[in-house]
């Protein structure tokens, strides 16, 4: 099995990645995570790298030099693939041009509703019967890529914030391994 050297782009807590890393075990999975990207120093997902000897590049947004950086260690890994998972901040324009391969973002809810932040309390002040999440393609516009997999469920009466996020995050775990099946399923 070909397994294409990936990325992973994080901020947070990490659970995709961690679920991603788990995934590239299987020998019909089609990616290996070969590097992560933390934005933020304190991102707790920072450990799933560590416990499990990938190489992290942690680099301050802040930084002139933030995506010149980023570029230089995607292209000395052989990155094929990014995969942004929690990551919290927008890529430029020249970043995804320059890239030219796959970046594929994951979003807490059914795209095209609910683009940006605090998708899980605009759902519920919206009173929508179902949401989800949505992983799509990474273009120039915010959460607008051609969208690869949804995966849906309905909100019952006594659903708040914090379950919606954890119900929402169950989703997320299967829908991120079946998009990346997806986009590799005829190459
Ligand atoms: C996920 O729910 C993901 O959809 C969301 O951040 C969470 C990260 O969780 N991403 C966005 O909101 C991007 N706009 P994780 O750190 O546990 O993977």
């Amino acid at each position: 099995m070909v397994k294409r050297n990936t990325c992973v782009f994080i901020s947070g807590k990490g659970s995709n990645l961690r679920n991603l890393i788990k995934k590239s075990r299987e020998y019909v999975f089609p990616i290996k995570i070969s590097l992560v990207v933390s934005n933020k120093a304190n991102a707790k997902g920072i450990i799933y790298a560590k416990r499990n000897s990938i190489p992290i590049v942690i680099i301050n947004s802040k930084n002139r030099y933030f995506e010149k950086k980023i570029f230089y260690n995607l292209k000395r890994y052989n990155i094929k693939l990014i995969c942004l998972a929690g990551y919290m901040k927008i890529i430029s324009k020249k970043f995804i041009q320059d890239f030219k391969k796959p970046i594929l973002n994951i979003h807490p809810s059914l795209l095209p509703k609910y683009k940006g932040l605090n998708t899980f309390s605009k759902v519920l002040k919206y009173k929508e019967k179902k949401t989800g999440c949505t992983v799509h393609h990474v273009n120039e516009k915010l959460d607008s890529g051609k969208i690869i997999i949804k995966k849906t469920f309905f909100i019952s009466k006594s659903d708040e914030l914090e379950n919606l996020q954890t119900k929402t995050q169950i989703m997320e775990h299967k829908a991120f391994p079946e998009a990346i099946v997806k986009l590799y399923r005829y190459v």
